[in-house]
């Protein structure tokens, strides 16, 4: 704080504190004029009601003398009266840092049992799994969702489910954290032409069940099996290596009604997953991947039972 606003607070500070200190001592010695009956000759009700005079009741007296007092002590101790820093060197500042430093001990003590266990074990731990999910929530939920089911605009995948484009062991989740990952689906519609797309789009929905036109189905099989089979496998199922999903669940990246399909194998895509090395500790992406992974064990416990 410059000079100039130092004194103007020391100036605001003085003037309040002797208004009020004014008033006070004027509240404890002014006269109400008065009547012969003592009361100041106000009426109400036809006279039935008249008002009197009182002093000040004693506890107000001691109570404003007393808040007096603490205003004085106040800004003697703590920082108030413009730079003056007060005596006891209280700033907030260093109180942030010590409730910072508090935080830390803790997560350090909820955190220090779970390091030797793997992420499958971190995740029966309640302590773990909570303190993953409000990680979750601070990082990832803007592009997967609050509770992970994904979202198809931006390709990013639902993690509940036992569909993973990269592997489901902690291990893995873990990987796809810290380092991220980007999937390439090529562009298709230079090389197959409009008919090819919907051929091929065709036999891609027919791989999860769905009746389509049978000769748009034979002719997509053959484009399949020119082109698609290197990444997305022979039988549809994909490659974890290549993070090629799975075709054939009718569980979807980008969107299973025949226009998105079209517009996978047209246009391409390219889903990237951003890596959080630089942005997460090895402790923090270890307990969002213990979260993740409690997920898909509760999803599996769910529909066997
Ligand atoms: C900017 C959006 C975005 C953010 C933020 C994001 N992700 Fe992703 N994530 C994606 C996309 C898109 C993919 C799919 C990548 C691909 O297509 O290859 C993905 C893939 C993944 C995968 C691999 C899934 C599989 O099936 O193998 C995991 C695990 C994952 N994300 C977890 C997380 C976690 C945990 C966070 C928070 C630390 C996070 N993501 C933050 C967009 C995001
Ligand atoms: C070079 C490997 C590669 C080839 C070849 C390839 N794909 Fe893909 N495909 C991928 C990858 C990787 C993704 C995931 C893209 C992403 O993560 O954003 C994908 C995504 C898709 C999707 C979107 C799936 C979803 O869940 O929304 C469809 C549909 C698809 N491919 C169909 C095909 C068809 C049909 C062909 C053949 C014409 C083909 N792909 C050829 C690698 C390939």
């Amino acid at each position: 704080m410059s000079a100039f606003w130092s004194g103007w607070v020391k100036f605001l500070v003085v003037l309040n504190l002797g208004i009020t200190f004014f008033l006070f001592i004027w509240a404890l010695r002014v006269r109400i004029p008065t009547e012969p009956d003592g009361t100041t000759g106000h009426v109400w009700a036809h006279g039935v009601i008249r008002e009197g005079v009182r002093n000040l009741p004693l506890w107000w007296i001691l109570f404003s003398a007393a808040m007096f007092a603490v205003g004085f002590v106040y800004l003697t101790l703590f920082p108030g009266f413009g730079n003056f820093k007060g005596t006891l060197g209280w700033t907030s500042a260093a109180e942030l840092e010590q409730d910072i430093a508090r935080n830390e001990a803790k997560l350090e003590e909820t955190i220090r049992p779970l390091r030797g266990l793997s992420i499958a074990e971190m995740s029966e731990h309640p302590n773990a799994t909570a303190l993953g999910y409000r990680l979750f929530q601070d990082n990832c939920a803007a592009c997967h969702g609050t509770r992970a089911t994904g979202n198809h605009a931006l390709g990013a995948p639902d993690l509940t489910d036992d569909d993973w484009l990269y592997g489901g062991s902690g291990e893995t989740i873990l990987a796809s954290i810290l380092d991220g990952r980007q999937g390439t689906m090529p562009a298709w519609g230079q090389v197959l032409g409009h008919n090819g797309v919907n051929e091929v789009t065709a036999y891609v929905l027919s791989l999860s069940g769905y009746s389509v036109p049978e000769d748009w189905e034979q002719a997509g099989k053959a484009h399949y099996e020119k082109i698609c089979v290197a990444c997305h496998g022979v039988d549809g199922r994909g490659n974890t290596a290549v993070g090629a999903p799975n075709l054939t669940d009718r569980t979807w990246l980008y969107g299973g009604d025949f226009a998105s399909v079209a517009t996978s194998v047209r246009d391409g895509r390219h889903g990237i997953m951003p890596a959080w090395r630089a942005r997460l500790s090895e402790d923090e992406a270890r307990l969002i991947a213990a979260w993740v992974y409690a997920q898909n064990a509760e999803r599996r416990r769910d529909e066997i039972s």
